[in-house]
């Protein structure tokens, strides 16, 4: 394995159970340029400069491209219309100042941490809900049975998305993940899949946005569609719906893996497990620390906008930038003994939710829901323990998480 296709090592799928040892190597240089072009940014302080440097873009994303239809007036007229629109109204996480930072600012308006705490009810109810679906079983298939249902009845419910619509989503959802991984955007197939999709999706979107200006209710939806009529800066049309898109997608599988990563790694080490179903207290360090050692999402990536000199590399204008969070979290130079799992340290300043202008925006809900579902598989599942480690993995080394995490338990208290 030479260093300069380490990060092709790191995509293939036979990596991804373990990939540390991978960015271990990778740390070696705080930045490096791989075969293809890339350069891959490995060490927490290179990753915590870059993501406050204006001279590294989030507008990423290859263009927009419609697949052919044979009609001429959409292949000639209508899909380049819309691509263009579709490319310049990119949702806000690849896109740059200063449009990034208005939408963002709506969305934010409505996030409010009221908002979230509203929620704590409903998710406590329906992790209960959840577990107690698997009663009279002898396992318990996390992903299925607990970590994917959770954040999409969440999301949809922020939103304001009928829950009759929620099983659509599965499909749409999982799809334009994809968007993330640099495999699948080289792949033209896949992209006019993610096109496709979108499109599915938008229309949805379109008519729900529609049908929330006529009734509105309380929730995000209707408060962005309707800040026009409260004499604030309406949100286009196109904006809107890119935005409750990328909500639905950018809350939904990285909490599926926060929540199936973070049992994975309790049943590694069953002295944390025993801590918190004794002292519930300990979540909040516990899901720091989970966003450290296990995080859902490894790395996002960047273009250079200009010549970046920084680790002793050069990284020039236009070149793609992967920043490996991942890696950053298990920096020593940064964490003590940093592949032992360890909520009682002192310091866990991870990339957990990135940083800089791009920090996620559902943190505070994302944390509360996985502390709810791990406090309460914790405490009502009897003697768990693990079907097979490793357990498989999805597909993506973005996005990565288990796509399924069997669990042998002896009843449900
Ligand atoms: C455990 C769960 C989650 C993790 C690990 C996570 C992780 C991240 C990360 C790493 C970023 C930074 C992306 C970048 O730098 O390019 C991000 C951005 C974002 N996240 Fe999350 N996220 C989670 C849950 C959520 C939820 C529940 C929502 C919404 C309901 C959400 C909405 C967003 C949005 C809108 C952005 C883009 C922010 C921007 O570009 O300014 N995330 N997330």
């Amino acid at each position: 394995m030479s260093d300069d296709t380490l990060f092709a090592e790191v995509l293939d799928g036979a990596n991804r159970a373990n990939p540390y040892p991978i960015y271990e190597r990778l740390r070696r240089r705080p930045v490096s340029r791989q075969r293809d072009g890339a350069y891959v940014v490995s060490t927490h302080a290179a990753i915590r400069s870059l993501l406050f440097d204006p001279r590294l873009s989030s507008e990423d994303l290859p263009p927009s491209r419609r697949p052919r239809t044979g009609n001429p007036f959409k292949d000639w007229i209508i899909n380049p219309l819309k691509n263009r629109v579709a490319t310049a109204h990119r949702p806000l996480i690849f896109r740059d100042p200063p449009d990034h930072d208005t939408l963002r600012g709506f969305v934010m308006k409505e996030f409010t941490i009221a908002r979230v705490n509203n929620l704590h009810g409903r998710v406590e109810a329906l992790v209960d809900t959840l577990i107690e679906r698997c009663r009279g079983r002898d396992e318990v298939c996390l992903v299925e049975d607990l970590s994917y249902p959770l954040p999409v009845a969440v999301i949809c419910e922020l939103l304001g998305v009928p829950e009759a619509d929620e099983p659509q989503f599965h499909a749409w959802a999982t799809q334009l993940a994809t968007a993330l991984e640099p495999d699948a955007r080289r792949d033209e197939e896949a992209r006019r899949a993610t096109v496709t999709t979108f499109d599915a999706i938008a229309a949805y979107m379109r008519r729900l946005i529609r049908d929330k200006r006529r009734h509105p209710a309380d929730d995000m939806l209707s408060g962005l569609a309707r800040r026009g009529d409260r004499g604030e800066p309406a949100m286009g049309d196109v904006d809107l719906i890119s935005t409750a898109v990328l909500l639905l997608v950018a809350g939904h599988e990285t909490t599926v893996n926060l929540i199936t990563n973070g049992m994975l790694t309790l049943l590694r080490h069953p002295q944390e497990l025993a801590r918190l179903k004794a002292d519930p207290e300990r979540a909040p360090r516990l899901i720091e620390e989970l966003l450290r050692y296990e995080p859902p999402v490894h790395f996002r990536t960047r273009k250079a906008l200009g010549a970046i000199e920084i680790g002793g590399t050069t990284i020039p204008p236009g070149a793609p930038v992967v920043l490996l969070f991942a890696s950053g979290n298990r920096d020593p130079e940064r964490f003590s003994d940093p592949d032992r799992f360890d909520p009682s340290r002192d310091d866990i300043q991870h990339f957990g939710f990135g940083g800089g202008l791009h920090y996620c925006v559902g943190a505070p809900l994302a944390r509360i829901e996985a502390e709810i579902a791990l406090v309460t598989l914790c405490r009502r599942l009897v003697e768990p323990r693990l079907m097979a480690d490793p357990p498989s993995y999805r597909a993506g080394a973005s996005l990565r998480g288990p796509s399924n995490l069997g669990i042998h338990i002896a009843g449900i208290v």
